[in-house]
């Protein structure tokens, strides 16, 4: 078990102006699971790689147990790592595969057998230690990288998008099994994927990455509840936040229209014009019905946005309304959550209002964060 630290950690490739890993700071606990999460070309992997000694660095340094990693080689680091791609040798069993870096590393053979017996048994692989990848499922196979791992008992886990070759459904049994697997095993482990599902279901705390620079590390909770600016607000949560810039005049953001009275310190922070964001959930619809049986209910003096709709999702236990302002330009979107079934339709009109105290209030040149 280790504790990890990264100290503006920067990672330039030659012949690149910008750095792939630009001055990372991110202290992980010991038995942490943290995940890396962010688009495509972000940076994660090369962190990642930074961290097992697979990719020099530029700048900073990295800390395994408050000790400084330059210069250590990655067979010397104790750190296993699990790749998208699993390379398991195809000529061996699942035991053997799992077994090969304790041969090289001139662990004894019983040692060796028994690590390999407990890592199968923890991943319910007993059965198949015989097989050969080509006879393995995709999920089986990504189990036996796993136990290649676990066996060799490392201070660190990195796993880079181990879950990317599975299908849906198997991907979140996995993700499942992984999280549960981690904290009885309590290993440091850092978790790079581009789905902020996963990001949102594994970690302890998730780290949002943006063209090499750290936006935000926090609890899951916390992303959601407090993006710090516009790009993590988007990122995380499915369906997306809805984002819209409105002037703001007196202390009063205008929303398509609708009257978004900000908090006075929120007001004083704001310039002429925000962004305001709407999770799905902060809308209710209100004066005609929305079908789903609670009945029309008028707020008197409270606003309304009119929105009509162009989309309706029906996931059994919830709904998606995902409609335009009326009045609005094309490519103007909001989307509303409905906690049961709906009879909206496309083209329906409905009136939403946004629940107090659930909006985000964000700078309109800056994208940080204004509201608390
Ligand atoms: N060996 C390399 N030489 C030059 N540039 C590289 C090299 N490896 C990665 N890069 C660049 O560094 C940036 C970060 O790459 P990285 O692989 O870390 O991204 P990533 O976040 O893992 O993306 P993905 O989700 O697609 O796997 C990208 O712009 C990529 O093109
Ligand atoms: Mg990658």
């Amino acid at each position: 078990m280790a504790t990890v630290y990264f100290d503006e950690a920067t990672r330039r490739f030659a012949g690149h102006d910008k750095s792939a890993v630009d001055s990372i700071t991110l202290d992980i606990a010991d038995g942490e699971f943290l995940v890396l999460v962010g688009p495509s070309g972000c940076g994660k992997s090369t962190t990642l790689r930074m961290l097992a000694g697979l990719e020099p660095i530029n700048g900073g340094r990295i800390l395994v147990d408050g000790h400084d990693q330059q210069g250590v080689r990655p067979r010397d680091r104790d750190i296993a790592m699990v790749f998208q791609s699993y390379a398991l040798y195809p000529n061996m069993t699942a035991a053997q595969n799992m077994a090969f870096a304790l041969d090289n590393a001139k662990v004894s053979k019983s040692e060796t057998k028994s690590r390999v017996a407990e890592a199968a048994k923890i991943l319910e692989l007993d059965e198949l230690l015989d097989r050969k990848p080509g006879s393995l499922s995709g999920g089986q196979r990504q189990r036996v990288a796993m136990g290649r791992a676990i066996v060799r008992n490392p201070k660190v886990f990195c796993m880079d998008e181990p879950l990317s070759n599975l299908d849906a459904k198997l991907r979140v049994s996995t993700r499942s099994q992984i999280a549960g697997l981690q904290r009885r095993l309590g290993i440091t482990t850092v978790y790079v994927t581009h789905d902020q599902v996963e990001a949102m279901t594994m970690g302890h705390r998730v780290a949002v990455l943006r063209d090499g620079r750290l936006q935000q590390v926090d609890t899951p909770e916390r992303l959601y509840d407090h993006p710090v600016n516009t790009f993590v607000a988007s990122f995380i949560g499915s369906p997306s936040i809805t984002l819209v810039e409105s002037k703001v005049e007196q202390g009063v953001a205008s929303v398509h229209g609708l009257a978004v009275p900000l908090q006075r310190d929120v007001a004083a922070r704001a310039g002429g014009s925000v962004v305001v964001g709407f999770r799905p959930e902060s809308w209710r619809i209100v004066g005609a019905g929305d079908g789903a049986g609670d009945g029309a209910r008028s707020e008197t003096g409270v606003e309304s946005l009119a929105i009509s709709v162009d989309l309706v999702e029906s996931l059994g236990s919830e709904s998606f309304v995902y409609g335009r302002p009326v009045g609005a330009e094309e490519a103007s979107r909001v989307t509303v959550r409905l906690e049961k079934r709906t009879h909206l339709r496309v083209g329906d009109v409905v009136n939403v209002v946004p629940n107090q105290g659930e909006v985000h209030v964000f700078d309109a040149s800056t994208g940080d964060r204004i509201s608390d």
